[in-house]
């Protein structure tokens, strides 16, 4: 299975480091020239002719910022006919990927971050043309990131808020979490690998034991003891309501983004 990643940025590198090692045939075009050097330098097969690529390619992984979109699609546009392009650009509607490029296949995917360890939750939504076995390839491929989920896109800008922006709010935990660390005497590294490992388990306790926020934090809590006077302490901010305000606020801003994308194009 032949694979053109289109965009070789932190994503596009992430995407196609994932799918070499899963074992698929990869080419990552890129068009700055000392990016590429860096992307042979990591062992990547990498070209600057997107046209070439797309010509040979089974599947095309498009990575460009969301203002490339239009301009990449509208050059592979010919090359691209009736094959399967899943568009991972924040914001940019299946609509509008249709609009540019109408003989091809769309599959719009949300990553996070994560996607550098293998660790991504990468939502997708297809467009009405795709069939059993484009979406069998796609989640194969999109597989090799970490977990997917199908979802309606119309709750895109929800998924972008909480999942894509997730890896900066739970860094900022992580941090708080160190300074916290610093001030009852602990060393700055080990208070940061024990956020993050504290992270790692209490995610599995909730993916892999089943546990509820609630149940997890029920287990740890002892009458009189050590964690209720932390959690009293928590208590006096609104952390809750903090985390809900702050993935409303990026959910209006991708939306904002998502509509001035679209009318960029119905304008023409
Ligand atoms: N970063 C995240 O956490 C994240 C999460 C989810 C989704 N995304 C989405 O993933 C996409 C890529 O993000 P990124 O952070 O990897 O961006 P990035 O680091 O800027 O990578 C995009 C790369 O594509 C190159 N490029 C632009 N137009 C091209 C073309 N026509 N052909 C070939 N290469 C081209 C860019 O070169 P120039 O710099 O010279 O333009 C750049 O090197 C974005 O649409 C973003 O919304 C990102």
């Amino acid at each position: 299975m032949n694979i053109v990643v289109i965009g070789g940025g932190i994503i596009g590198e992430a995407i196609a480091k994932n799918l070499v090692a899963a074992g698929y045939n990869v080419i990552v075009t890129e068009k700055r020239v000392e990016r590429i050097r860096d992307l042979e330098k990591l062992g990547f097969k990498v070209t600057a002719n997107n046209r070439a690529a797309v010509k040979h390619a089974d599947i095309i992984v498009l990575c460009v910022k969301p203002k490339d979109v239009e301009s990449a699609l509208k050059e592979i546009a010919e090359e691209a006919e009736g094959k399967l392009i899943i568009s991972v650009a924040a914001a940019v509607p299946l609509d509008f990927l249709r609009k540019i490029s109408p003989k091809s296949k769309f599959i719009r995917a949300m990553p996070n971050l994560a996607i550098t360890v293998c660790e991504s939750f990468t939502a997708y939504s297809i467009g009405p043309d795709i069939s059993q076995e484009d979406l069998k390839l796609a989640v194969g491929i999109l597989s090799a990131l970490g977990k997917v989920h199908m979802i309606d896109e119309s709750h895109m800008d929800a998924i972008t808020a909480l999942s894509g922006c997730a890896p900066a709010y739970l860094a900022l935990v992580a941090e708080a979490m160190m300074y916290a660390g610093l001030v009852v005497g602990l060393e700055r590294e080990l208070s940061l690998k024990i956020a993050a490992q504290a992270m790692i388990g209490t995610g599995k306790l909730i993916l892999e034991g089943g546990k509820t926020p609630s149940q997890i934090r029920d287990m740890v809590t002892t009458p009189g003891g050590v964690t209720v006077s932390g959690l009293f302490e928590l208590e006096k901010v609104p952390v809750r309501h903090a985390f809900m305000s702050a993935v409303k606020a990026a959910r209006e801003k991708s939306r904002e983004i998502s509509s001035l994308i679209c009318s960029s194009i119905s304008e023409e």
